[in-house]
C-alpha cells in the first residue's frame, strides 16, 4: 500500500492540507475449514489476510459524512440526521450501518469524510463486505473515543449488515477480521464465542487462493435457504432430545437424524453441519501435531460435504477442486465462505506451486470458459490503526 499516494488522494478529493486524516486497516478473511457452521453455533477455522480495506478518515465541522473509494468511481453524501442514519441503495450502506450502530449506542457522531481503498476482492467470499465494517467500526471508536472492546465492534458490524445491509450472515467473518493475528488462524467456538490462536505453519507448502471469478448471484436467497433448513432440523429433533443448534449434536449422533428428519434434504444438511464440526475439531488437533496431510484430507472432505450435502458449490468451484487434487503437491483444496461461486482455498507445496496456477488456470479455462485469479496471501492482523 502506497499510503503517501493515498493520502494525496484524499487531499485531491477532500482539500484541506492542514488537516491530517487518520489511517485504519482491515484485513478480508479466509475460512481454512468450518463452513456454515457458524450460525449454527459450531466450530470455524478462519484465518485474517494481508489484503483488506484501507481507509482515511477526517472529522469535519458539519453534520455531512461523505464517502469516497479509489476502487470504482462512486461518491456519496449523506447528511446525519437526528437518531439515524438514511438508507442508501449502494456500497456506503456497510459504513451507513456500522454508523447507526454507534449512534444507536449513544455515540456523538459528527461530520465525517471517508476515503476508502480496498485489495481484497468485492463478493468473492473474502469478506470484503466485514472488512469495510471492521475498519469503520475501528476508526469511529477511535475517534470519538467510544471506548469499545474488539467484541463490541464485531457484534455491532455483524448487526449492521444482518440489519441494515440486509445479508442474514453469522459471525464469522467479522470475528476473523476483528481477532486475526499473524501467521495464526482462530479456532472459534461460535455458540461461546470462546476462541483460541493456533500457528499455522505448513512446513514446505503455502496457501493458494484461486477466485472463480463468478459472480454469486443467488447467494443471498440460497444462503438463507440454508439457514432455514437448519432451523427446521433443530425443530424436529426436538423430539429427540431439547436442541438449541444442531452443534449440540456430536458425529456419533449423525445416524439418527433420519430417524428423525423425515425430510431428507434437512436431513443431509444438519449432517454436513455436525460432520464439518468434527472434522474442525480433528483439523485444529492436527496441525497443533504438524500433520499437515491430514489437514489436507480433512479440507479435502469438507469440500466433499459441501458439495453432496450442503449443496453450495456448484460447477465452477468443484471444477477448481476436483481438477485441482489431481495436480501433484496439492495436500487440499476447498471452497471457502458462503459458496456458490466465490474462492477455493489450497494448500500446495511450494515447488509445485507455480504449476498448479498455470496447469488449474487452462483446465478451469478449458471447462468454465472462465479465467481465474490466483493470490498467495500471507496470514496478517485483525483491524487496526496504522501510522501514516
Ligand atoms: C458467509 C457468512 C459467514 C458464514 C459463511 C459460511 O461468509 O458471512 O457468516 O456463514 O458464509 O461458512
Amino acid at each position: 500500500m502506497d499510503t503517501k499516494n493515498f493520502l494525496n488522494k484524499f487531499y485531491e478529493k477532500y482539500g484541506n492540507r492542514n488537516d491530517k486524516p487518520v489511517l485504519f486497516f482491515s484485513p478480508g478473511r479466509v475460512n481454512l475449514i468450518g463452513e456454515h457452521t457458524d450460525y449454527n453455533g459450531g466450530f470455524v477455522f478462519p484465518c485474517a489476510l494481508n489484503y483488506g480495506t484501507y481507509l482515511l478518515i477526517r472529522k469535519i465541522k458539519s453534520n455531512i459524512l461523505r464517502f469516497s473509494t479509489l476502487n470504482f468511481n462512486d461518491d456519496e453524501e449523506t447528511v446525519l440526521k437526528g437518531l439515524f442514519v438514511n438508507k442508501s441503495k449502494k456500497w456506503i450502506n456497510y459504513p451507513l450501518g456500522v454508523i447507526n450502530e454507534f449512534i444507536k449506542r449513544g455515540t456523538q457522531i459528527t461530520g465525517l469524510e471517508f476515503l476508502y481503498y480496498g485489495d481484497v476482492p468485492n463478493g468473492a467470499g473474502l469478506s470484503s463486505s466485514a472488512s469495510i465494517e471492521m475498519v469503520t467500526a475501528v476508526a469511529l471508536n477511535e475517534l470519538f473515543s467510544a471506548g469499545l472492546i474488539t467484541l463490541d465492534m464485531v457484534k455491532m458490524s455483524q448487526k449492521a449488515e444482518n440489519e441494515f445491509v440486509g445479508m442474514n450472515c453469522g459471525i464469522m467473518d467479522q470475528f476473523a477480521v476483528g481477532f486475526g493475528k499473524k501467521d495464526h488462524a482462530i479456532f472459534l467456538n461460535c455458540d461461546t464465542l470462546f476462541y483460541e490462536n493456533i500457528p499455522v505453519v505448513l512446513q514446505d507448502c503455502s496457501l493458494i487462493i484461486t477466485n472463480t471469478n463468478k459472480r454469486r448471484g443467488l447467494t443471498n436467497s440460497k444462503y438463507n435457504e440454508r439457514r432455514a433448513e437448519c432451523d427446521k432440523a433443530v425443530e424436529l429433533l426436538q423430539a429427540y432430545k431439547p436442541l438449541k443448534n444442531l452443534s449440540e449434536l456430536n458425529t456419533d449422533e449423525i445416524h439418527l437424524l433420519d430417524k428423525f428428519i423425515s425430510d431428507p434434504v434437512v436431513s443431509k444438511r444438519a449432517k454436513h453441519v455436525i460432520s464439518e464440526n468434527g472434522r474442525v475439531t480433528e483439523a485444529v488437533k492436527v496441525l497443533k501435531e504438524n500433520n499437515i496431510s491430514r489437514f489436507g484430507e480433512l479440507m479435502n472432505l469438507s469440500h466433499d460435504s459441501l458439495r453432496d450435502d450442503y449443496e453450495v458449490t456448484g460447477i465452477e468451484l468443484d471444477t477448481l477442486v476436483y481438477e485441482g487434487r489431481k495436480l501433484p503437491g496439492v495436500i487440499g483444496t476447498r471452497m471457502t465462505g458462503a459458496g456458490f461461486g466465490g474462492c477455493t482455498v489450497s494448500i500446495v507445496k511450494n515447488s509445485d506451486s507455480a504449476k498448479f496456477m498455470t496447469d488449474l488456470s487452462a483446465t478451469y479455462l478449458k471447462k468454465t470458459g472462465l479465467v481465474p485469479d490466483f493470490y498467495q496471501p500471507e496470514i496478517g492482523n485483525g483491524a487496526g490503526r496504522l501510522d501514516l
